[in-house]
């Protein structure tokens, strides 16, 4: 073991799981650098976050001139990159969302949201959906029922928190019309038997779910999700801080369905890999919280925004380029899916693509040794793919938004061989 290695085992909480053992010297575009000059291209993206590659010039050099001028105000005073970065939200969050808070990690703008929700609606119940992964603060991982691990040890979680089964087609062997009647039957029955909606502030939901097994919410499912809530008046609350800054070809998943949240959380690629996330809902609502009622003292830090600044100033310019990736990916993980009988699904939304693999196809019988075999296959030739999914079976393929074409067809390259080689030892 390196020295480095031991001395973070000696130090460092054990509880935070890395992906690899690789030890960063430097990071730039799709590659990181070790300390003793191997690279990898990191198509794990920071875990969703360096969208537009590490360490993007245009996002160094803004946070750099804001670090020369102003790196702290812990809302004593006020400061320019704060407005431009919410200015900039403002056009191109979904319709509707107007004002904006900011926070340091996606936990706490999902917390922020839905405290927005409960505070306006002055109602408590919250409901949220099976396979979802909001965080790990006490507040956020009462909503987060992707794997029961992240739970463990911390029952009993925030009460009036109610979990509604996802549509998880592929999972449950149906098509994806009777998974959304599933899911909608299981709301009803949740209506009608555990409480009333009229207990129910906000429901939060991930419009592509991320660690749960990237499976992108059916556009009916969604729809009428909105229907109940401005039925019920209850507060419909995306949770875009997988999916948001491009992860789907699009700013926003929203912008990929008809349906508009009544707020929303952000936070990973936002920054492009400086801690930052907010939350956001209309004038009326964000107006009706007084001051006071939330609050924080990094939470839209001044380099933190003047990289979102930059980040919203280049991403635009990429996404016709992201689309255009998508399906090229799309358009390969379906051709190997033809000829490998280890991928069972290939699913997802723009460059957010989730393929499972599964040991027996009929059965869907997930496969996380096979995972783990191409994953090792990868990594051995300089491409780091990392999963998701509660069987940990899942390529969680999420490459930076800069790939070029040539670059994707190498990692599915990868990827492809990796599959040939587990197969051939079957
Ligand atoms: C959809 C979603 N919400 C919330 C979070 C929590 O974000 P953070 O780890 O920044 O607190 C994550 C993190 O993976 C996420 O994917």
């Amino acid at each position: 073991m390196s020295d480095l290695l031991a001395r973070h085992e000696n130090i460092i909480a054990p509880v935070i799981a890395f992906d690899t053992e690789v030890i960063a010297e430097r990071a730039e575009g799709l590659w990181v650098t070790d300390v003793n000059g191997n690279r990898w291209a990191d198509f794990a993206c920071g875990t969703a976050v360096t969208n537009l590659g590490h360490n993007h010039p245009a996002v160094v050099s803004a946070a750099h001139d804001q670090l020369d001028r102003v790196m702290h105000s812990g809302c004593i005073f006020r400061y320019d990159s704060v407005v431009e970065a919410a200015e900039r939200l403002a056009k191109i969050t979904p319709p509707g969302i107007e004002k904006f808070g900011f926070a340091n990690s996606g936990a706490e703008a999902v917390e922020a949201a839905v405290k927005l929700a409960r505070y306006h609606t002055k109602r408590q119940g919250v409901i949220t959906f099976r396979g979802a992964f909001h965080g790990r603060t006490m507040g956020s991982v009462s909503y987060t029922t992707s794997n029961a691990k992240y739970r463990d040890g911390y029952h009993p979680v925030l009460g009036s928190t109610f979990v509604v089964p996802f549509p998880h087609p592929y999972r449950w062997g149906v098509s994806e019309q009777e998974a959304v009647e599933r899911s909608l039957h299981e709301l009803r029955l949740l209506f009608k038997h555990v409480v009333t909606p009229e207990n129910i502030g906000a429901m939060l939901i991930e419009p592509v779910q991320g660690e749960g097994g990237y499976y992108p919410a059916p556009a009916a499912f969604l729809e009428e999700l909105r229907a109940i809530c401005d039925e019920h008046g209850i507060m419909l609350v995306f949770d875009e801080v997988q999916t948001g800054f491009g992860r789907t070809a699009e700013w926003f998943a929203a912008d990929h369905f008809s349906v508009d949240p009544d707020v929303i959380a952000i936070g990973k690629g936002i920054a492009n890999g400086l801690p930052l996330s907010a939350y956001g809902a209309s004038r009326e609502v964000i107006d009706g919280w007084p001051v006071g009622a939330h609050g924080t003292t990094f939470g839209g830090n001044p380099v933190s925004c003047a990289a979102a600044v930059a980040v919203m100033d280049t991403m635009g310019d990429l996404l016709p380029h992201a689309r255009q990736l998508s399906k090229q990916a799309f358009d390969r993980f379906e051709e190997l899916a033809q000829r490998h009988p280890t991928i069972g699904d290939v699913r997802g939304l723009g460059l957010m693509i989730g393929v499972e693999l599964v040991s027996d196809r009929e059965q869907r019988t997930p496969d996380k040794a096979a995972f783990k075999h191409v994953q090792k296959y990868c990594f051995d030739r300089e491409l780091i793919i990392i999963e998701c999914g509660p069987d940990g079976n899942i390529i969680r393929f999420i490459p930076p938004l800069i790939t070029t074409s040539e670059e994707l067809d190498w990692a599915i390259d990868l990827i492809d061989a990796g599959l040939t080689d587990w197969e051939a030892t079957r």
